[in-house]
């Protein structure tokens, strides 16, 4: 990693007060943006009795109201739009479980500073000019196809447009083609790994050294399983389409100690989920964004909610968030207890017999949820060696998180794979 200093780009040269100072006068002209422009900042911001020149420091946005998921969805399609419409060269959607879409728009600029982020993304995750990067994120609405391919472009590197799905023709193109990089969901890398065991071509054997992985939580174990799998690097990437999509922050390779948060361009905070105050740094709570140069959409305050805290800068000088416990919409509630799968992905696999599949089901026994952990035993796992790891799954999550649970050893590949982000909870409650 020599020559890793030289490659960092003016943003990342910043000094704490150069940035300081850099993220008010963005934000001043943000709020200002929003307001002007967005009549529902307009009349947020009236309601709330703040005008953009309330801001006068950085700890100033919290006089400024929040803006949720919900808000997006009643101004849907147009409505959040802060530029004439033949200014919008792009346009994003996110799904959503329920209900509308969010659509989300870009300008030449926004699309412009996004292949930056991704390009600054990348060569914190270890990614060179030159390199080959096998982009497996979906194409298409979701922001995370397009917003790696473009990334990669900027920094340089040669694409391979894979997209998702087509497992198999995933494996020949990364034997065939050779990328140094590949951009993946961890739970879409898991079933490239099942497909390269099929052919039976070791993973260890490519050409590959480093993993991109985002898009859905994951946890230090799941990235110790890949790297030793596939003999590479596995880094962080986080992003929401709402505030841009893939490259809002990002771990470094030569630390993996959680995601630097692009603060140059992206202000963070961390709130009570349910008081909405802003939490001192450290601290775990919901983390809100405001966006500071985005031309498009600006977003003031918006609730991502994502948990996790922020901790202070090491190989970049921008904070760091930890890496994502889980979003509060996955958190389950049991007897009173909150639970989240990556609580469950961290036992299940430190837990030898079974592979690293698993899928959690919520059902309700009389008036009281109860929940299923179902995983997958390794192919040629015993009977006792089932048994055994149910028993050791049971009374981890017993230990772990305090709550008991039903577990169940499927057959070898029995469960459902991804090819994108996996669901992780079936929801069988009814009412
Ligand atoms: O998932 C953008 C993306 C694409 C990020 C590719 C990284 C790689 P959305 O579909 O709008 O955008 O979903 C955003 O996904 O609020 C988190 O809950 C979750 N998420 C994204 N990255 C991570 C991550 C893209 N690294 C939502 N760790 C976010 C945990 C993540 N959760």
């Amino acid at each position: 990693m020599a020559d890793a200093a030289d490659l960092l780009d003016a943003g990342e040269r910043l000094g704490a007060e150069e940035l300081r100072a850099l993220q008010l006068e963005r934000l001043r002209g943000s709020l200002r943006h929003a307001y002007t422009n967005v009549p529902f900042y307009r009349e947020a911001f009236d309601k709330a009795g703040v005008r953009p020149e309330d801001c006068r420091s950085l700890t100033d946005l919290s006089l400024f109201p929040f803006t949720t998921k919900a808000d997006l969805r009643e101004n849907y399609p147009y409505g959040m739009f802060a530029v004439p419409r033949d200014r919008i060269r792009r346009l994003h959607a996110s799904s959503g479980t329920t209900g509308r879409p969010t659509v989300v728009g870009y300008t030449d600029n926004d699309l412009s500073v996004w292949s930056d982020m991704v390009a600054r993304s990348l060569r914190a995750a270890g990614a060179r000019p030159g390199d080959t990067v096998h982009v497996a994120y979906g194409y298409g609405l979701f922001t995370g196809g397009l917003g790696a391919h473009y990334g990669a472009e900027r920094l340089g590197c040669t694409v391979v447009p894979a997209s998702g799905g087509m497992t198999a023709r995933q494996v020949q193109l990364i034997q065939d083609l050779g990328p140094q990089v590949i951009m993946v969901t961890p739970s879409y890398m898991l079933t490239l790994l099942d497909e390269f065991e099929r052919q039976g071509v070791d993973p260890r054997s490519t050409s590959l050294k480093v993993g991109v992985f985002g898009a859905e939580p994951w946890t230090e174990q799941m990235r110790r399983e890949i790297e030793e799998r596939f003999g590479i690097d596995a880094v962080d990437i986080y992003g929401l389409s709402e505030v841009m999509g893939p490259g809002v922050a990002q771990e470094c390779v030569e630390t993996k100690d959680g995601l630097h948060v692009w603060e140059d361009h992206f202000f963070p905070e961390i709130v009570d989920p349910i008081t909405g105050e802003v939490l001192p740094e450290g601290e775990q709570g919901e983390l809100v964004f405001t966006s500071l140069t985005k031309e498009a959409m600006p977003v003031i305050r918006y609730r991502t909610r994502d948990l996790t805290r922020l901790l202070p800068g090491t190989a970049r000088m921008f904070r760091r968030m930890e890496k994502v416990t889980g979003r509060s919409d996955d958190m389950v509630i049991l007897r009173g207890v909150n639970l989240f799968p990556t609580q469950i992905e961290e036992i299940v696999l430190r837990t030898p017999a079974v592979a690293p599949h698993f899928q959690l089901r919520l059902t309700r026994e009389g008036r009281l949820d109860a929940l299923t952990v179902r995983a997958e035993a390794r192919p040629g796992a015993s009977p006792e060696d089932r048994e055994a790891a149910a028993r050791a799954i049971a009374s981890g999550v017993k230990d772990g998180v305090g709550v008991s649970v039903t577990v169940e050893i499927v057959e070898p590949e029995t469960l459902e794979r991804s090819v994108g982000k996996i669901r992780r909870i079936v929801d069988l409650r009814r009412g």
